[in-house]
């Protein structure tokens, strides 16, 4: 049983606001995330419980320190339950079923004729991703007041929306997916007992909503194609924006401009930046990028020397193997780049790879062409965030496959993100543009970007959920 009052307002996700490390001596550090979520949830203050899991031995400790019921103080006053699920499960479960699976699917990133293959392992794998979904459940199924509304996030949870129905009639329960959905034909590749238990799984939701209307309207195709008939559970889409305030403030502090002092040290005074922010995820598309800059540096020499590709790299999901090949893949077209055509006083690429969010706002700060080309993305928070923080304008070279193309697209110089010349076409008209009119299209870009902050994101998520509009 919990000590404290059950909650009115819960929201469950892999990834929790708070992560430890053990520094020497054993002492626990907590660190705080960030991201819309967090953003979002600070709306309705200490109000929400947020329940989340041990994705470390740290954390793991934490949770065996506190009961699991965190202290508020790690995560600036926010309430967090934090579930110490067996390492195995939770191994199988995250990096074998949602990153190496579900994450796969939505983003269309096999490759078909090796990959994927459904087997024995793979049934146990997901044996353990049902049972990761019911701790949620039942930690939910405790921790909620009567009639709570609670929030599920992500492919890590489809199925805790109608496990906790089960559990619980009660409740008002909204799933969000931050992730693309992929097309019927796509979503097809999964078994089919396993497609069906994962739609039906969100359809336990009362609602379930996205960030586009591209990827709901994929959801809703995969149920009228898989299971007969469109869902009868509400579809929201809610286009979750840049943090304008927070964004201007944080990007003035003093370790940012001493970040920028030294970015422009790097770059030389009078040279173009084109800058790219991203963790080294598959779906980045970071190596095409980069082919597509050889490619402008190969056919257009005019820039040679005029202009420094700020690529910011930062690891990401480091137990799988495809991850660090990329990121190897990655530091590895760089450094080719580099070798063939630096000079004494010009270093063609900066790789940086080591995240540090100051330098990414610098870098922000400094952009004259952002780089956002993923194959498939969710949103992309990056191509909404740099117009708002840049200093003189900058174009965004965007990708027609993120989701922040629905809002940018049209200020943006769009590209298809397999196509390397397209994309090295469009960094040079990016690099062309005349500086009154990337200030004009970088104040169109603010706007757009910044139309739905995380605050009111949540709020709208919550409303939609309430007894008067169900
Ligand atoms: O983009 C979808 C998303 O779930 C984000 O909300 C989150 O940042 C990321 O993917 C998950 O990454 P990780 O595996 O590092 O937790």
């Amino acid at each position: 049983m919990v000590a404290e009052p059950a909650a009115r307002i819960l929201v469950a996700s892999n990834r929790g606001p708070v992560s430890y490390s053990r520094a020497e001596g054993g002492t626990l550090t907590a660190k705080r995330g960030g991201g819309g979520l967090v953003s979002g949830l600070s709306a309705v203050g200490g109000e929400a419980v947020w329940v989340c899991a041990a994705l470390g031995d740290a954390d793991r400790e934490a949770v065996q320190r506190t009961g699991g019921r965190l202290d508020p103080a790690d995560s600036g006053g926010q309430t967090v339950r934090m579930l110490d699920i067996a390492p195995d499960t939770f191994a199988a479960a995250y990096n074998g079923v949602a990153n190496s699976v579900l994450w796969f699917v939505h983003h269309l990133l096999y490759q078909t004729p090796v990959e994927p293959v459904f087997d024995a392992a793979f049934r146990r794998q997901w044996a353990a991703y049902e049972l990761y979904n019911a701790a949620f459940a039942d930690a939910l199924a405790e921790e909620a007041a009567e009639g709570a509304a609670v929030l599920v996030q992500d492919y890590h949870l489809c199925l805790v929306p109608g496990m906790l129905r089960e559990r619980r009639p009660d409740l008002r329960i909204g799933h969000f997916s931050h992730t693309p959905w992929a097309p019927p034909d796509y979503f097809r590749l999964l078994p089919d007992d396993i497609a069906r238990q994962l739609l039906r799984g969100i359809l336990g939701a009362d609602r379930a909503a996205f960030l586009t209307r591209r990827w709901a309207d994929a959801f809703t195709a995969c149920c009228t194609g898989l299971l007969g008939e469109p869902p009868a559970t509400r579809i929201g889409v809610h286009g979750l924006g840049a943090d304008a305030g927070f964004l201007r403030e944080r990007s003035h502090r003093p370790d940012v401009e001493e970040r920028l002092a030294g970015l422009r040290e790097q770059t030389g005074a009078r040279r173009k930046v084109i800058v790219r922010v991203d963790r080294t995820e598959l779906s980045k598309n970071i190596v095409r990028g980069l082919h597509a800059y050889r490619e402008l540096l190969t056919e257009r020499p005019q820039w040679r020397g005029e202009v420094v590709h700020v690529a910011f790299a930062y690891p990401s999901r480091q137990d799988l193997a495809v991850y660090r090949d990329y990121t190897a893949e990655v530091a590895r077209v760089a450094d080719a780049i580099n070798t063939e055509f630096g000079t004494a006083g010009w270093q063609p690429v900066v790789l940086h790879v080591k995240d540090d969010f100051a330098r990414s706002l610098a870098a922000y700060r400094l952009a004259d062409v952002a780089l956002v080309n993923p194959i498939r993305d969710g949103m992309n928070l990056v191509a909404k965030e740099i117009p708002v923080v840049s200093d003189d304008g900058c174009a965004l070279v965007l990708s027609r496959e993120a989701g922040a193309y629905e809002d940018l697209g049209e200020h943006a110089i769009v590209v298809n993100p397999y196509d390397v010349t397209g994309t090295a076409d469009a960094l040079h008209e990016a690099l062309s543009m005349e500086p009154g009119d990337r200030a004009e299209r970088t104040k169109r870009l603010a706007a757009a970007a910044t139309a739905l902050p995380p605050q009111q994101w949540f709020l709208d998520q919550l409303d939609a959920l309430s007894p008067q509009t169900r």
